[in-house]
């Protein structure tokens, strides 16, 4: 059998995740059946942003890999580590740091907006570790060798970053290690925040994977609906209504028909909300019943993550050798 190409991705650690995640999750536990997946949490990217807050780490590492895995992936399948766990991250990303110049930290387009976006909230992250960022991520990345990386949009310059940086190591020492990492989009359809905006924690406009039924209850009763509408017998919007949306992705068989019935004024806000409640409960009750047995099962959860961090380090390890013959040391 020949070996699969590797494909890695990380998320930092930073709290519960929502419903929009799981499409993302659901996507990468599809794509560890065409790559050798790694997933981690990017637990001291966390730090550069909260590093005066670090108080739940610890807890919202074992929370995201709760959420990975009663999301869908399948520790059989594919290995979950941790950053922090492996320390030959902080060994490449020194390495690194000799040979980046500064201008490329400097020119990384999120940069200063970042630091000038937190400085308006009274937060310096003009730090060493903050500037760093892609280079640690760079590191994170070329450390396993992948062809791909699942990412958003929004992590494009980084992916970029990471590939020109492979090409001036490979330039400076002589040297072919790393393969550079491809993005990987992927097509799925994003899903709104409850409010029509993109669902955000900022927004606080989503539905955690870990909301109880209740929860779930109150957040789709504030949904956004169509403000033209008072009675029932309005003729309906459903083009600018959140409720309508999620329909399409948690009652797809019924979405056309809510719509004429919307349309219509034959079906009220309230009803079409009860409609979608049950439709994502019940889209959530498998995965609650997961994350109930992972919490129950501590002992099941630490060997998944030993697995993955032994995984991990045997390819860090392969990795750093190559780099420290290629650069002497
Ligand atoms: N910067 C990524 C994010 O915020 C997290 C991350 C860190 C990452 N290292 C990575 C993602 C390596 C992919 C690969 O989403
Ligand atoms: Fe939205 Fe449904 Fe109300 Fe129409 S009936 S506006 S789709 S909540």
């Amino acid at each position: 059998m020949t070996q699969k190409q590797r494909m890695l991705s990380g998320m930092r650690p930073t709290g519960r995740l929502h419903l929009g995640h799981q499409r993302v999750i659901a996507y990468w536990a599809e794509l560890s059946e065409i790559y050798e997946s790694f997933h981690f949490t990017a637990d001291w990217h966390a730090i550069t942003t909260q590093f005066d807050d670090t108080g739940n780490l610890r807890d919202n590492k074992r929370e995201i890999v709760i959420d990975w895995l009663s999301a869908g992936l399948d520790p059989e399948k594919c290995h979950i580590f941790h950053q922090s766990d492996i320390k030959e991250h902080a060994e490449l990303h020194l390495l690194f740091s000799m040979i980046t110049p500064l201008s490329w930290l400097e020119r990384v387009p999120t940069y200063k907006g970042q630091v000038a976006a937190f400085a308006e909230t009274g937060k310096d992250i003009a730090t060493y570790g903050f500037l760093g960022y892609p280079l640690l991520m760079a590191a994170d990345i070329l450390m396993y060798r992948p062809v791909g990386v699942p990412v958003g949009q929004d992590q494009l310059p980084h992916v970029e970053f990471c590939r020109e940086l492979a090409r001036r190591f490979h330039h400076l020492y002589n040297v072919e290690i790393f393969p550079e990492p491809a993005p990987i989009f992927s097509q799925i359809e994003i899903l709104p925040g409850t409010d029509n905006r993109k669902m955000s924690k900022s927004y606080n406009n989503y539905i955690n994977l870990s909301d109880s039924a209740e929860v779930v209850k109150e957040k789709v009763w504030g949904m956004v609906t169509d403000p033209a509408r008072i009675r029932k017998t309005d003729p309906g919007h459903p083009e600018v209504c959140a409720v309508y949306a999620y329909h399409g992705f948690y009652n797809k068989d019924a979405q056309q028909q809510i719509c004429a019935n919307c349309i219509k004024g034959s079906i009220g806000c309230g009803e079409c909300k009860k409609m979608l409640t049950d439709r994502i409960n019940v889209f959530l009750d498998p995965i609650r019943e997961k994350r109930a047995y992972y919490e129950n099962n501590p002992e099941v959860l630490d060997e998944i993550v030993d697995e993955g961090n032994k995984a991990a380090r045997k390819v860090a390890c392969e990795t750093m050798e190559m780099v420290r013959d290629a650069m002497k040391i």
